[in-house]
């Protein structure tokens, strides 16, 4: 049976995580190295998502899958930094994290080369650094099943990623009220304000809102790195066009309002993957080698 990689609809997201960037480096090596990728990897514990330019290298053409587009608006740079390869490592112990890093580094070598390492956290059950709860109208279920994976075509999923950078100081300075209607929650009980302005991110985004029903799974989670903090946003759909409408709505492009996020956090990265699916408990890759395992 063909399913899914469970990792991308595990609630909630793992204590800790790990996301790896990789580039290639030699096409030449690229099939071999994605059979041993094959090997190790149960989808669960690691998800993984090919990026446009590994298909290409492949001759594999994925009508759906496309590169993370650069976009602006007033004052509004979205960047695009979009790699071959990404790999999301989840679990609960830091060495034991460091140890998989390793042997998905060396399984990939000499065909891919790993770039960037992000660590990520669980913050209480689930919270962005701002203190406010992430998820909470995250589909559920079959629900979430039916947002998050691609029924049709090669199935899997196609995964949304961007790194936000906070400005803790300056959004912690802000009168509690206005702090809430940034997101249009209250902090203090997690309920949705009725009369919160129309920036608002909860209104800039509800999903129900779009046409079509904009429906994504989100899996987002807080990191760290030195003195810089913020929220490594994740989002798993069929379509990475939901994505795309909610950011856009969010820049203002729709009407020109633009989201309260913007005040204190900005993303500094941007990629768009493509989650194979798994058979028989490993990734299911004769979709993008022509030779089988
Ligand atoms: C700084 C980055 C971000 C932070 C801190 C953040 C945080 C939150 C929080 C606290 C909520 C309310 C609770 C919930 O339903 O999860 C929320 C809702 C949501 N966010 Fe974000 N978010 C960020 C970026 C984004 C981006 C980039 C997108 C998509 C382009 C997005 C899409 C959504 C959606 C779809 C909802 C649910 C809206 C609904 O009620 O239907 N978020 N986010």
């Amino acid at each position: 049976m063909i399913k899914y990689q469970a990792g991308i609809l595990a609630d909630p997201v793992p204590p800790l995580a790990r996301h790896l960037f990789f580039t290639l480096e030699s096409k030449e090596h690229l099939a071999a190295a994605l059979r041993r990728l094959a090997l190790i990897v149960d989808g669960d514990a690691t998800v993984i998502g090919f990026g446009k330019s590994l298909l290409q290298a492949l001759n594999v053409q994925l009508d759906k899958l496309r590169v993370f587009p650069a976009m602006s608006a007033e004052g509004i740079d979205i960047p695009s930094t979009q790699h071959a390869l990404w790999c999301w490592l989840r679990g609960d112990d830091r060495g034991e994290l460091l140890h998989r890093t390793d042997a998905l580094i060396a399984a990939l070598a000499p065909a891919l080369k790993v770039v960037q390492i992000t660590e990520s956290f669980r913050y209480k059950t689930g919270h962005d650094l701002t203190g406010y709860e992430d998820g909470t109208e995250n589909p559920v279920d079959q629900a979430a099943v039916d947002a998050a994976i691609d029924s049709d075509g090669l199935g899997g999923s196609y995964a949304a990623i961007q790194h936000w950078v906070h400005d803790l100081k300056s959004f912690k300075g802000l009168p509690q009220e206005e702090q809430d209607h940034i997101f249009g929650r209250r902090l203090s009980d997690n309920e949705e304000i009725d009369d919160a302005p129309e920036s608002a991110h909860v209104k800039r985004t509800a999903m129900e809102d779009f046409e079509p029903e904009a429906f994504v799974v989100r899996r987002s989670m807080p990191y760290i790195d030195g003195d810089e903090a913020g929220l490594v946003f994740l989002s798993f759909a069929k379509t990475l066009d939901f994505f795309e409408m909610q950011l856009q709505r969010m820049m203002g492009l729709d009407d020109g309002i633009v989201d309260g996020l913007f005040r204190f956090s900005r993303p500094t990265t941007g990629g768009y993957y493509w989650c194979p699916p798994i058979h028989q408990g490993q990734l299911k890759l004769s979709t993008v080698l022509l030779t089988e395992l």
